[in-house]
């Protein structure tokens, strides 16, 4: 079997300007420093407008966070006002990037094939894309959850090679979840993970799907992080609110030392 190290990601969205996302890391760094948390990865997702400043704090201080971003845009140049290029990414060290969250789907209206072309370019650029799936209540009430994430996996990672996609993160994020305060169940978010790793088994052969990295998002608190964490099938957290401050997301990172 192979070793899945957990993976805690904060996604800040729209939240800290450049001055305050400095000192928040500082204070993350701080609060972690005499913890070993070695036993998982942690990255953070600031707005692009801070990316450059984090990173130099990440940098200069040798803190073990990787730096993310929320966003990219599929193509590598060109007249596309207001976009950011994986290959601008790269250059600020950018690890990690988010890619189809609900957010961007539902407000931005991103497609599945564009979702598709911004994995390809993140690959290209040597990040990892964390690439979100997930239902809304009328979905999952109607039955239709398991059939709607397996398109959005079937469809997000049409043409990417099976290697590639073992090396992924797929973030489970039921939209019912996000930003609600209503978290799934630990059974119910492991029984859908376990659907997620089940569809990469038919996508793409059983080696990805054991060793790509799926987490759990949607309301991921302090209290509730380690029952999560405890799944089979969740190796890690995509959180928003709860990791905008210092201490709730050192308390997130340490959810193997309460
Ligand atoms: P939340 O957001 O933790 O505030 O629910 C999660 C997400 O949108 O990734």
């Amino acid at each position: 079997m192979t070793e899945r190290k957990p993976l805690i990601s904060g996604n800040w969205k729209m939240h800290h300007n450049h001055f305050q996302a400095i000192q928040m890391v500082q204070s993350l760094s701080y609060q972690l420093n005499n913890d070993d948390y070695s036993y998982c990865d942690v990255s953070v997702h600031p707005p692009f407008t801070d990316l450059r400043s984090i990173q130099t704090v990440l940098e200069s201080d040798n803190i073990p966070i990787s730096l993310g971003a929320q966003h990219c845009h599929e193509q590598e140049k060109g007249a596309f006002t207001g976009e950011v290029s994986t290959g601008m990414l790269e250059k600020l060290n950018v690890k990690l990037v988010i890619v189809g969250h609900s957010e961007r789907r539902e407000i931005f209206n991103e497609t599945d094939s564009q979702v598709n072309a911004k994995i390809k370019a993140i690959f290209k650029h040597g990040m990892t894309p964390i690439l979100c799936v997930g239902e809304t209540i009328d979905e999952r009430d109607a039955g239709d959850a398991e059939t709607k994430i397996k398109n959005q996996l079937i469809e997000g990672l049409q043409g990417i090679g099976k290697d590639r996609v073992g090396k992924m993160v797929i973030a489970y994020e039921p939209i019912w979840a996000i930003g609600t305060g209503a978290t799934a169940t630990p059974a119910d978010a492991q029984e859908m993970c376990a659907h997620v790793r089940n569809c990469i088994l038919e996508i793409s052969g059983k080696s990805p799907s054991e060793s790509i990295r799926i987490q759990y998002g949607g309301s991921v608190k302090p209290v509730n992080i380690a029952d999560l964490m405890m799944q089979n099938d969740i190796d890690g957290a995509l959180v928003g609110g709860a990791a905008l401050e210092a201490e709730s997301f050192a308390r997130l990172v340490q959810y193997r030392l309460q």
